[in-house]
């Protein structure tokens, strides 16, 4: 028997109605709400790895921030820039990429709450919850409910952050009455009995629709066809999606077609938005990039361009790349007067998320001999485990956000740079994190090393 778990999400820059999801668990204390998985996971004592004890003197804790929850939010950040090494060796130095490692964190606790043995220390080893410097696991669902709470919560009414997590179970089957509690109190995940054993195909269409309706129309077919087969028990979605408009919007009048250097000597065409305002921004000399941060609306959620000098080579950059380094250039930043040009694009990323994990060390759940998950289903059964999880992302940038901006006639003239004044010019592969500002957490990350597409 297998489940496997989908992920998808979308993001992008366009305005929208906002609604929040809010949960009695914001308010609620660790005692009132009893997260008692099948079983916990002892931290043995360790010293902190390289680098992992500085950063916490350095990151100061923003207040009426719960130590643990910061400690989550770092520990998905970690996670996430490992990820995607992983990622990013396993694809085409060309090709773009992009999503939200929130999410896979997100989908992956969900299986973790009814995890024993070796399958559950692996999750809390390479998603990094063994980082949290709690004595035991079981409080870590707890964490994510409030951090969950911190990120939906707190979006400014001008961008909107939605999060959507469900488990669609085989309908003859019985799942453990405890598992359903919990991760519905702390992932908002009711279980949807469908019937995958008569109707795999149907069930698929099912849960495809159910996200497109969560994602308003922007994630489809996020289970690919034959994802859903007659075995399937179990299937956990995440979905997470962002809309926001910019703080200081590019002037559509501005933006003109002009060349993006995919490597030394490819170039393409691509609409480059303009504008001059004051930003974050840093140079970093010693790794050879500079760092810009564009606000949304709101300041909660800002983006984050990583651009490596003329001449490097992106790939360098994403070789060099740690969480404490991109902390350090994040704290680096400081407001000046720039120019910025940016490419307006449209990107969207789907793939497999196993292989990667897997390389990572999480094999026990993918494997029908050794994966324990007797929490999920009633009466302890051992034979299920993880068959696949999938992944699907999609991100679109544009001047202010809206929709009708992407119908912006665009003509083809020269431009003349700007005197006096710092450039930052996306004009060649970069990487691009979009984060909640306050508690630091990574909601998207990708990089664009082909806007033309
Ligand atoms: C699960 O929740 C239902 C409905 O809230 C409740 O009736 C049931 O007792 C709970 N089961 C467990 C094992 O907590
Ligand atoms: C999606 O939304 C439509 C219209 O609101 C509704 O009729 C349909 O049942 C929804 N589908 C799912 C799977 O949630
Ligand atoms: C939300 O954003 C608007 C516009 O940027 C700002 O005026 C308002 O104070 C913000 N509200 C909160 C709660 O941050
Ligand atoms: C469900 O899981 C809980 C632990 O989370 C366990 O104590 C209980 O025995 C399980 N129930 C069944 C029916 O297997």
């Amino acid at each position: 028997m297998y489940l496997f778990v989908a992920c998808l999400l979308g993001a992008w820059a366009l305005a929208a109605p906002q609604h929040y999801v809010v949960e009695d668990i914001c308010t609620a204390k660790p005692r009132d709400i009893p997260v008692n998985p099948i079983c916990i996971y002892r931290n043995p004592e360790k010293k902190p790895q390289d680098g992992e004890g500085q950063e916490a003197e350095k990151d100061k804790i923003p207040g009426f921030t719960n130590p643990r929850v910061w400690e989550l939010s770092r520990a998905n950040s970690r996670f996430a820039v490992v990820f995607y090494k992983y990622l990013a060796s396993s694809k085409d130095n060309r090709e773009n990429i992009f999503m939200s490692p929130l999410s896979i964190s997100t989908a992956f606790a969900m299986t973790k709450l009814g995890a024993c043995g070796d399958t559950l220390q692996q999750l809390m080893e390479v998603f990094r919850f063994d980082t949290i410097s709690e004595k035991t696991s079981d409080q870590i669902h707890f964490f994510f409910a409030k951090l969950n709470c911190r990120l939906y919560k707190k979006a400014n009414k001008s961008s909107e952050l939605v999060s959507a997590n469900r488990l669609f179970g085989e309908k003859s089957l019985v799942f453990n009455d405890t598992y359903q509690n919990i991760s519905e109190i702390v992932y908002g995940a009711k279980l949807w009995p469908l019937n995958f054993k008569e109707k795999p195909e149907l069930s698929r269409r099912i849960i495809n629709e159910w996200v497109a309706n969560k994602t308003e129309g922007r994630i489809t077919e996020v289970i690919p066809e034959g994802g859903i087969g007659d075995l399937t028990i179990l299937v956990l979605v995440n979905a997470i999606y962002f809309k926001g408009h910019w703080k200081s919007q590019f002037p559509a009048s501005n933006t003109k077609l002009d060349l993006f250097h995919k490597t030394n000597d490819e170039t393409c065409r691509v609409p480059v938005m303009y504008q001059e305002s004051r930003f974050r921004h840093a140079f970093a000399p010693q790794d050879k990039v500079q760092v810009l941060e564009l606000p949304y609306k709101g300041d909660d959620i800002t983006m984050v361009l990583v651009l490596p000098d003329a001449g490097i080579p992106l790939l360098a950059v994403e070789q060099d790349l740690t969480s404490e380094k991109l902390q350090g250039w994040i704290r680096s930043l400081s407001e000046i007067s720039l120019s910025v040009f940016l490419p307006r694009f449209r990107i969207e990323d789907s793939f497999s998320v196993k292989e990667q994990l897997r390389k990572m060390g999480l094999e026990d759940l993918f494997s029908p001999e050794n994966a324990r998950l007797p929490g999920i289903i009633a009466e302890g059964r051992t034979d299920l485990y993880v068959s696949d999880a999938f992944h699907k992302a999609f991100l679109e940038v544009n001047e202010e956000g809206s929709e009708a901006a992407a119908a912006t006639a665009v003509t083809i003239s020269g431009r003349s740079f700007p005197m006096n004044r710092a450039i930052f010019n996306a004009n060649r592969p970069f990487l691009l994190f979009i984060r909640e500002a306050a508690l630091n957490t990574i909601i998207f990350m990708g990089r664009i090393t082909d806007p033309c597409s």
